[in-house]
């Protein structure tokens, strides 16, 4: 059996490490695929060093422009690619473009298609990721869900019960897998900063980046937040940021530090007293690392991270955001619980279900030669 994962961005790279290792281990024959929608070296490289993961065996060099040309050229590039290697199974993780794109050139050319991070919903149409997870969940012959709750979201929309697998949350492996090396980073002692006395905070989703005000109100929440904030700046926000008018205050007192390779970031969020985020993965990992999380959005497809009592819809208001601040500073919120299967067998029942289920693989309607 040959599989092609695809990848593009950088939670995507975290995703699939601990799977692209079971296929080695396993022997596999299986091809790597790079789409380029992330780009810079602390966004791409950065990761294939920290998580061990091979080169790929080709890079599309994408890059982003608007969603359409970004899920357009993908695709173009993919194509012949998919044409001659000719897998037998497409695998796909997460929901941001190149998962699209890459899901849909493998059912235009007659590949079957595997997802994993299936059935999550956000049920917020307006957001570009939860249009990607709808329609590569609608497309895969294989459906790796991370919850129950996820589970049940694909059954509602009539997904065939024989096509779900309830394997549970890939980006916990990863963590797992890289908590020792994650400990050993300097970045506490290159920053100067001592476990549990600030806050780590990260805003990238469109909603709130692209919309100047909103962007306002969560870069003064920053600023007036009694402990320090550190904000890691991802380059959308970076772009906005040096377009929108943020007033210099609230620039200056935000510790704005680049991007962050996976292990340096794990050590600043394991230390971190809590996490402001409108990051999917950062919801699930805060609940594992057991530090409270503040999501800067008004909803989530990680239920299970709000019903735990480890995250808190707080949305992008000022005022809401610091209360949020405030209230975790003086309670201890307890964090209860990790959800079943999130542990470091995720891989493993991935690449067992394709091998034991090969049938499921068989109906695809046509194969493009
Ligand atoms: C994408 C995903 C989002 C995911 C995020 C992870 C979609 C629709 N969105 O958002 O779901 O949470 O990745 O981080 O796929 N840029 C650079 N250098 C880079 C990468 C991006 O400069 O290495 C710039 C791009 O040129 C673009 C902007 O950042 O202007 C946005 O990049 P894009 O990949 O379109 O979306 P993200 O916001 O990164
Ligand atoms: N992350 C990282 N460096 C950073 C910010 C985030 O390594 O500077 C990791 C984080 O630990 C998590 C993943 O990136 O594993 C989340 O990706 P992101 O927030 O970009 O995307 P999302 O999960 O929202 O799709």
């Amino acid at each position: 059996m040959k599989i092609m994962q695809i990848v593009g961005t950088r939670p995507n790279f975290i995703k699939v490490a601990p799977i692209i290792q079971k296929l080695v281990d396993r022997g596999i024959d299986h091809v790597f695929v790079h789409t380029g929608q992330h780009f810079d070296e602390n966004m791409s490289k950065v990761f294939f060093k920290d998580l061990d993961l091979p080169e790929p065996d080709v890079y599309l060099g994408a890059g982003s422009k608007s969603g359409v040309q970004q899920i357009a050229n993908i695709m173009l590039g993919l194509e012949p690619i998919i044409i001659s290697e000719k897998p037998d199974l497409v695998i796909v993780v997460g929901d941001v473009n190149s998962t699209l794109a890459a899901a849909l050139c493998a059912s235009k050319t007659g590949t079957p298609v595997a997802h994993v991070e299936a059935g999550y919903r956000s049920s917020d149409l307006s957001m570009p990721e939860e249009i990607n997870r709808i329609v590569v969940d609608h497309i895969a012959q294989i459906l790796f869900a991370p919850t129950e709750d996820a589970v049940e979201n694909l059954k509602k929309e009539g997904v065939e019960e024989r096509r779900i697998f309830f394997v549970g949350n890939i980006m916990a492996e990863t963590l797992i897998k890289f908590k020792d090396k994650a400990n050993e980073s300097r970045i506490l002692n290159k920053l100067k900063l001592s476990p549990k006395t600030y806050a780590l905070a990260t805003i990238h989703r469109a909603e709130n980046v692209d919309n100047s005000e909103r962007l306002e109100s969560i870069m003064s929440a920053l600023a007036e937040s009694p402990i320090p904030v550190i904000l890691p700046l991802h380059p959308r926000t970076k772009k906005q940021l040096d377009k929108a008018f943020i007033s210099e205050r609230s620039k200056a007192r935000v510790r704005i530090i680049s991007p962050l390779g996976y292990l340096d970031f794990m050590k600043l969020q394991s230390n971190a007293r809590l996490v402001l985020t409108d990051s999917g993965g950062i919801q699930e990992e805060a609940l594992l690392l057991s530090v409270p999380c503040i999501t800067l959005r008004y909803n989530t497809e990680r239920i299970i991270t709000v019903e735990l009592g480890a995250n808190r819809l707080v949305g992008a208001e000022k005022e809401l955001i610091l209360e949020a601040v405030d209230e975790i500073l003086l309670g201890d919120r307890e964090i209860i619980n990790t959800p079943p299967f999130w542990d470091n067998k995720v891989a493993h029942r991935v690449v067992n279900a394709v091998l034991e289920n090969r049938s499921l693989l068989e109906v695809v309607p046509y194969r493009v030669s």
